[in-house]
């Protein structure tokens, strides 16, 4: 197939190319034209075109040729890409959104929740993937931060008992549900959320996560609510901040998802968080980013 591929760029996205690619299907990407991670595609047998996923009409140049687009650069691109994709004639749409669409905090999800609405109102035939939390490598925005700190600190901070679920998926495990998304027919008209093999508690998570590391630190728990309301304080004064206080209130949440609808259809089997963390620490090793 002629495939569109936006986001080819970041971690998932770039694991998502290297399947294509290694599958045979003709590849062309869409990269901002100030992307810093360009060269990352440097010697790739892929098409490079640039644009940005925000505008239709960069898209639509885009899709010219193509039997497919694979969206991965962010739902809230949605409508200049269902508007180029109807306006192209680019029947097959995948779009990678969040599980974050099912949280009960309308903050969060409304903005997934239409997006996803407006995906499954195109006429096109659509597909939903849903990731949850991506692991696996010094790219991903959250894990190699946690192995980093646990490399170095004695102590580890845990807001609250620790004991809301987390179910984080390793980059290759959810690519991998995207690809054969894209391969099955039976995928058509469907969304999938695509999480890790089971939930963990946040505890547990930074144990086996420590484990890896071969350090076993002291967990101190720190009281939620003073932390929120210090943020939301520090949030009316613009204060530039690391986290925001909507964050710390999704950590009561628990983010556990089941994911039956996958593993029929797309025989999606993610590996269990000990495996992936294993894979993460050797590659942090490799880098230099932890000594332990
Ligand atoms: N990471 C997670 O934990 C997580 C969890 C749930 C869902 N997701 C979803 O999964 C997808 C991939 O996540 P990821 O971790 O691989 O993200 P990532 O590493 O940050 O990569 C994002 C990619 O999208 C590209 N991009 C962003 N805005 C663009 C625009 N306007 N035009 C063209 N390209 C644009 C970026 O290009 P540049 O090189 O220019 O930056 C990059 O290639 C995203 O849709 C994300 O919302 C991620």
């Amino acid at each position: 197939m002629r495939i569109l591929l936006t986001g080819a760029t970041g971690l998932l996205g770039g694991e998502l190319l290297r399947l294509l690619l290694a599958e045979g299907h003709e590849t062309r990407c869409l990269i901002r034209a100030d992307s810093p991670n360009a060269s990352r595609l440097a010697g790739e047998r892929a098409e490079i075109l640039r644009g940005d996923a925000a505008r239709e009409e960069d898209l639509y140049r885009a899709l010219g040729d193509t039997d497919a687009i694979l969206h991965v650069a962010g739902i809230e691109y949605a409508p200049p890409v269902v508007r180029a994709a109807s306006r192209a004639g680019v029947e097959r749409i995948l779009i990678v959104g969040s599980t974050s669409a099912h949280s009960a905090y309308a903050f969060r999800s409304g903005p997934k929740v239409r997006m996803e609405e407006l995906v499954r109102g195109s006429g096109l035939a659509w597909t939903i993937l849903r990731p949850s939390m991506i692991y696996g490598s010094e790219r991903d925005r959250n894990v190699h931060r946690l192995l980093r700190f646990l490399d170095r600190s004695p102590v580890f901070p845990v807001f609250g008992p620790g004991t809301n679920l987390w179910q984080p998926v390793y980059y290759e495990d959810c690519a991998r549900g995207v690809f054969e998304a894209l391969q099955r027919p039976a995928s058509v008209h469907r969304s999938y959320d695509l999480p890790g093999a089971e939930p963990l508690t946040y505890l547990d998570l930074v144990k086996i996560a420590a484990a890896a590391l071969g350090r076993s630190p002291s967990i101190v728990r720190l009281p939620i609510e003073p932390i929120r309301w210090a943020l939301a304080a520090a949030e009316r004064l613009r204060l530039p901040l690391p986290v925001d206080s909507g964050q710390v209130t999704r950590l009561r949440e628990d983010k556990a998802y089941p994911y039956e609808q996958a593993r029929h259809d797309l025989d999606y089997a993610p590996r269990p968080f000990r495996e992936g963390i294993v894979l993460e620490v050797a590659r942090l090793r490799k880098l230099g980013m932890v000594r332990s």
